[in-house]
C-alpha cells in the first residue's frame, strides 16, 4: 500500500493506502464530479469528469491514477472546467432532456452536474439510434434515450450481482447498453434486484414507480389501506429530510402515513418474528433428520429468483418459510377477511420495503389467496414513500411520534436486525441456542455473524452438534460459495444469503448511499435492537399467541411456501 504526501490545489495531503488519486482528493474535502466511479466496482475510467491537471499541464482521470509521493495536481483549472463543460454538453446532446417529467428529476446526477457547471445550452444535434423503452420488469424501467454510457449498471450487474444481464452493444456513435440481443428485461434471467437502477446516474434505469396506485387506494373510500414497514426503511428514510444517516424514524413515519390517509400501520418485525420461529423450527427439524443441508434463508426474493433461474437443484434447500413480508401479507388478508365482509370495505395491503425485488415477489403466483388476489397488493420502496411524504408537504422532522398499531405493531430486537447482512442468521441463532442469558447475546454480537466481510462463518453449539453457519452478501459471493460447496471445499448447515451488498440497508429501493452511509444504517438497526424491550422472537407475546392458535394446516397455508415445481 502506497504511502506519502501529495499536493492538491496547493494543499499538502498525506495518503496511506488510498486506491487512487480520486480517493485522496475526496479525503482532502473536495467533492470531485464523477459518473463512472464506484469504490466497490472495477475502475472503468470512461466519463473523464474526474480529470485533474499535473504541473506539466497533463490532464488525466484521477480515478485511474495511483497516488505518488510528491505528486502535485490541480482539480479546478480553467482547462479542466472547460473540459468538464464540454463532456456535459456532449452527454446532454445525446440524451433525452425532458427533465421536468423524468422519473429521476431532482436526483439525476447529470442534471445536478450540468447545473453545477453552468451548462445552459447544447450546440449539437442528437441523431442516435435509440432502443425501445422497456417496462417489462416488475422492478425496474429502462429508458435507453437517457443513457450516457457510463457502464455503471453493466459493472454492478456483473461484478456485484454476478448476473451479467446488461452489456454494451454496437460500436461508436450507436453504442448502447442493453440486455443481450436487444431483449426486454422480462425475457432475461434478471432477478429484479434493482442494483442497476441504484447506480444509474440518470433516468435511464429507474425503479418501477407505483405511487399513483398507492394514492388511488388511499383515496378510495371503499378500501381499508393497511401498511407494513420493513426494518431497513426506518433507518434510511430520514436522510431525505435531513434527519441524519441511520436515525430510526419509524414513529415519525407512522404519523406521516396516517396524515396521508393510511388506515392502519403495522411493523414487518412482527412478521420477521414469525419467520424466525418457523425457520428455526424447520432448521432444528432438519438437524434431527440429518438434512438436507445447507438450509438457505428465504427472505431475499432476488436470491430465490437466482436459484430458480440458474441453479434450480438448490430450491429444495431453501427454507419453506415465506419471507416476513409475505407471512405478514397472508396474515393481514386472512385476519381482515371477516372485517371486510362486515363493513363492506376491501383491505388493500401495502408493504414499504428497501427493495425492488419485493415488487417481483409480491406478484408471484405462490403469494395469492384462494380467490387469486395477492396477499401484498402493492410494494412501495423507501424512495417512493419519501416522494409521497414530500408531495404531501409533510415536514417529517416536525411530526409527533406515533407507534405502529396493534396487534401487529410489535417485534423483537432480533427482527429489527433482519435489515443488515447477518441479521437473519443471528435471529435464528438467538432462537435456537438453549442458553437464553445476556451472555449469549454478547457472544453473538462479537461473532463473525456481524461484520462487513463478503463471506463470514461461525460455529454454534446446539446440543451435541456443532452447527456451521455462513453469512454471505453480494450475490456474486453466494455464487462462489455454491461452487465451493459443490467442489467439496466447504460445508455449512445454515447459510444466510442477501443479494445486495450489506443486506437490505443497501437495497435498491433505498435513497442512494455510499458505503459509509450503509454502515450508519446498519448501526442504526443494531441500536434499535439494543433498545428493544425484548431481543428474541420467542418473547414476542403476540407472535407466540398467534402461532399457538394455529394448527399445522393453517401454518402451512399462511406461513410456508414451496418454490420447487411439483
Ligand atoms: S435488476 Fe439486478 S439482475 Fe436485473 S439487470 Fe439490474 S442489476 Fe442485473
Ligand atoms: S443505463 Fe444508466 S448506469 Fe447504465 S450505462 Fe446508461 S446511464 Fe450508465
Ligand atoms: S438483500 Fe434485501 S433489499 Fe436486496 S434484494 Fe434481497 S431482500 Fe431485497
Ligand atoms: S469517474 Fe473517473 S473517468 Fe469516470
Amino acid at each position: 500500500m502506497a504511502k506519502g504526501i501529495m499536493y492538491i490545489d496547493g494543499q499538502r495531503v498525506p495518503f496511506d493506502g488510498e486506491p487512487n488519486v480520486l480517493s485522496v482528493i475526496r479525503k482532502a474535502g473536495i467533492e470531485m464530479p464523477t459518473f463512472c466511479y464506484y469504490s466497490d466496482l472495477s475502475v472503468y475510467g470512461a466519463c473523464r469528469m474526474c480529470v485533474v491537471e499535473d504541473e506539466r499541464g497533463k490532464i488525466d482521470s484521477s480515478c485511474s491514477m495511483e497516488p505518488r509521493d510528491g505528486l502535485s495536481i490541480r482539480t479546478n483549472t480553467a482547462r479542466l472546467l472547460k473540459h468538464r463543460r464540454m463532456i456535459l454538453e456532449l452527454m446532454l446532446a445525446s440524451h433525452n432532456c425532458n427533465c421536468a417529467i423524468c422519473e429521476k428529476s431532482g436526483q439525476c446526477h447529470l442534471q445536478e452536474l450540468a447545473l453545477q457547471f453552468g451548462v445552459r445550452r447544447v450546440r449539437f444535434a442528437d441523431n442516435r439510434e435509440v432502443a425501445a423503452f422497456d417496462d417489462s420488469s416488475p422492478a425496474v424501467v429502462r429508458d435507453p434515450s437517457k443513457c450516457i454510457l457510463c457502464g455503471d449498471c453493466v459493472r454492478v450487474c456483473e461484478e456485484s450481482i454476478g448476473m451479467g444481464i446488461i452489456d454494451f452493444a454496437k460500436r461508436g456513435y450507436n453504442m448502447q447498453v442493453t440486455p443481450a440481443f436487444g431483449r426486454k428485461l422480462s425475457e432475461t434471467d434478471c432477478i429484479s434486484c434493482g442494483q442497476c437502477s441504484a447506480v444509474c446516474p440518470t433516468g435511464a434505469i429507474t425503479v418501477y414507480n407505483q405511487i399513483g396506485a398507492a394514492w388511488r387506494a388511499i383515496h378510495d373510500p371503499n378500501k381499508r389501506v393497511v401498511v407494513q414497514i420493513a426494518p431497513a426503511v426506518r433507518v434510511a428514510l430520514g436522510e431525505a429530510f435531513g434527519l441524519g444517516h441511520g436515525q430510526n424514524v419509524l414513529y415519525q413515519m407512522v404519523s406521516a402515513l396516517k396524515m396521508m390517509g393510511v388506515d392502519e400501520v403495522y411493523d414487518t418485525i412482527f412478521g420477521a418474528d414469525l419467520t424466525t420461529i418457523e425457520e428455526s423450527n424447520e432448521f432444528l427439524g432438519r438437524v434431527q433428520a440429518g438434512g438436507p443441508f445447507p438450509m438457505f434463508t428465504s427472505c431475499c426474493p432476488a436470491w430465490v429468483k437466482y436459484l430458480e433461474n440458474k441453479n434450480p437443484k438448490y430450491l429444495k434447500n431453501i427454507s419453506s418459510c415465506k419471507s416476513p413480508m409475505e407471512m405478514f401479507g397472508a396474515l393481514v388478508k386472512d385476519r381482515y377477511a371477516a372485517k371486510d365482509a362486515e363493513d363492506g370495505k376491501t383491505t388493500f395491503h401495502i408493504a414499504i420495503m428497501p427493495c425492488t425485488a419485493k415488487k417481483m415477489e409480491a406478484a408471484r403466483p405462490q403469494f395469492r389467496n384462494a380467490d387469486g388476489k395477492p396477499d401484498v397488493d402493492l410494494v412501495l420502496t423507501t424512495q417512493e414513500v419519501i416522494d409521497m411524504i414530500k408531495e404531501s408537504g409533510i415536514q417529517l422532522g416536525e411530526l409527533e411520534y406515533e407507534s405502529p398499531d396493534l396487534p401487529f405493531g410489535l417485534g423483537s430486537g432480533s427482527a429489527m436486525i433482519y435489515g443488515a447482512s447477518g441479521g437473519v442468521a443471528e435471529a435464528v441463532a438467538r432462537h435456537c441456542l438453549p442458553d437464553k442469558s445476556k451472555n449469549t447475546l454478547r457472544t453473538l454480537e462479537f461473532s463473525p455473524l456481524r461484520g462487513n466481510e463478503a463471506v463470514r462463518e461461525a460455529t454454534l453449539q446446539v446440543g451435541e452438534l456443532e452447527i456451521k453457519v455462513a453469512v454471505v452478501h453480494g450475490l456474486i459471493n453466494a455464487q462462489k460459495l455454491l461452487r465451493d460447496i459443490e467442489e467439496g471445499k466447504a460445508f455449512y448447515h445454515l447459510i444466510e444469503v442477501m443479494t445486495c451488498v450489506g443486506g437490505c440497508v443497501g437495497g435498491a429501493g433505498q435513497p442512494y448511499g455510499r458505503k459509509a452511509v450503509k454502515e450508519e444504517r446498519r448501526q442504526g438497526l443494531y441500536q434499535a435492537d439494543k433498545s428493544a424491550p425484548f431481543k428474541r422472537a420467542e418473547y414476542n407475546p403476540g407472535a407466540v399467541t398467534l402461532l399457538n392458535g394455529m394448527d399445522e394446516h393453517e401454518k402451512h397455508r399462511l406461513l410456508h411456501v414451496s418454490y420447487v415445481e411439483e
